[in-house]
């Protein structure tokens, strides 16, 4: 595989929240060695801004005078083999995990605005392929014609379980009623927004990773990379 991946593909992964996405898009891109972006930490960082300067998100026009004062990039942490979110300059991957972002989030990448906004970005990040994206509208709207797509599920106990221990290691105060309640009311707003909600796309290959290891995921995704690959070589 390693001579072919120099050409480069774009994969995308999407599905509900808590489902693996981000570990599987990262495992998948370091093996690949393509760049690994995490949609959902671009509607945070706007969301951290909005809470941080009191927008008013339901008013059309404050939304699109804060969007014009957002700046987002990634940068790649060298040290922990990631890329992290900056707003403006600061370093915000870890606040941004915080419940009370989760919270707030999903209505907010309700908005028409807030999403043209982050997908044309996303859309620029994609140009020169090689890359996997995950969230929920990469394979459906970000990039329709993607070579590959993949839409994850998993159990929900699974789901809330995993949840609650990465937030419980920051917060031991955190109950498994409010990342349940949390986890529910995400994936109900994000799949029944007006504009681009959850939908598995049509041509995306169906991944439950209830049962299975990492190592058994990511060998099943590197199969498929493998499949796709060999096809276009013809
Ligand atoms: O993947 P995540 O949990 O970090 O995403 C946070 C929220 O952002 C999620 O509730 C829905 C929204 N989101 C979205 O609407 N579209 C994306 N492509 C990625 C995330």
């Amino acid at each position: 595989m390693e001579n072919k991946q120099s050409r480069g593909i774009i994969i995308t992964i999407d599905g509900w929240s808590s489902c693996g996405k981000s570990t599987m898009a990262r495992q998948l891109a370091r093996k690949l060695g393509y760049v690994y972006i995490d949609s959902g930490a671009m509607y945070r960082a706007i969301t951290l801004y909005f809470l941080r300067n009191h927008v008013d998100w339901t008013d059309r026009s404050e939304v699109r005078d804060a969007l014009g004062h957002i700046e987002l990039e990634f940068h790649y942490n060298t040290a922990l083999e990631q890329a992290e979110m900056y707003l403006n300059g600061e370093n915000v991957e870890y606040v941004i995990r915080d419940l009370v972002i989760a919270e707030k989030v999903s209505e907010i990448a309700t908005i028409r605005e807030v999403r043209e906004f982050a997908v044309e970005q996303q859309r620029k990040m994609g140009q020169k392929k090689s890359i996997v994206m995950d969230g929920r509208d990469i394979g459906t709207v970000v990039f329709p014609d993607a070579e590959l797509k993949i839409f994850m599920t998993a159990d929900n106990a699974v789901r809330v379980e995993r949840r609650f221990r990465e937030l419980f290691d920051k917060n031991p105060n955190i109950t498994i009623q409010e990342v349940k309640d949390n986890l529910e009311m995400r994936d109900h707003i994000d799949s029944n927004r007006e504009v681009s909600p959850l939908r598995k796309a049509e041509d995306a290959r169906i991944l439950d990773n209830t049962d299975i290891s990492r190592e058994e995921q990511l060998n099943l995704a590197l199969s498929w990379v493998r499949e796709v690959m060999d096809r276009s070589d013809g």
